[in-house]
């Protein structure tokens, strides 16, 4: 059953406006949602957040992957898959996809590798299927309202990060709804509810 589904895409493609749009429509109809963040959604993630955003902190790429899979494995194991085991639906913004675009890709750790040390703190629990809001770096970094440590790096960053997310979708099509996602935000929401639709 498809009830783990991610939300992914660079800095400003509008990940939460989806997310609360799909929530709102999935409450209306009696089903029982959890939403998450990552990194983030337990104490222990949204204080590993805390640093992996800092701007003033300067972390080692390796540090900042391991980090960031850390919390996962925290969520997964403590939030996501007991949510999945009451029959509850998991939104969730962003996940492991995301450590393989941004550190995979955008700091050039390789995408396997990445892979690799994520996949024994999930346990083989991965999001069923991911919607991806695809938009191109200079659009998305013009939307972005505040910068992190991560949203800061430059339009080179955010193009290798989103050319990692296309070569994703092409070895895993099946998991993958690809949203263009420079479309007005209404016309993303309707695209993304008939995903959801389809999949549910
Ligand atoms: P997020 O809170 O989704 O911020 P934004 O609104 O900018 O999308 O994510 C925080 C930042 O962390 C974002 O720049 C993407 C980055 N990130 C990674 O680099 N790797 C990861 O595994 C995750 C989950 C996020």
């Amino acid at each position: 059953m498809i009830s783990y589904i991610a939300f992914e895409g660079i800095e400003g493609a509008g990940k939460s406006t989806a997310i609360s749009a799909v929530e709102s429509y999935l409450v209306d109809r009696g089903i029982v949602v959890t939403t998450v963040r990552e990194p983030g959604a337990t104490k222990v993630g949204e204080q590993i957040r805390s640093i992996l955003l800092d701007q003033d902190i300067e972390l080692d790429a390796w540090a900042e992957a391991l980090l960031f899979a850390a919390a996962r494995a925290h969520l997964v194991r403590k939030v996501v898959q007991p949510a999945l085991d009451r029959g509850e639906v998991v939104l969730s913004d962003r996940s492991v996809f995301s450590s393989l675009a941004y550190q995979g890709g955008g700091r050039r750790l390789g995408v396997d590798r990445v892979r690799m040390v994520n996949a024994a703190g999930l346990g083989g629990i991965w999001p069923h299927r991911v919607v991806l809001l695809r938009v191109d770096a200079k659009t998305g970094l013009g939307r972005q309202h505040v910068a992190d440590r991560i949203g800061s790096e430059g339009v080179e960053f955010q193009d290798r990060v989103a050319e990692t997310f296309d070569s994703l979708v092409e070895s895993d099509p099946e998991r993958f709804a690809v949203i263009d996602a420079s479309q007005t935000s209404d016309a993303v929401v309707q695209a993304v509810l008939r995903e959801v639709q389809r999949w549910l």
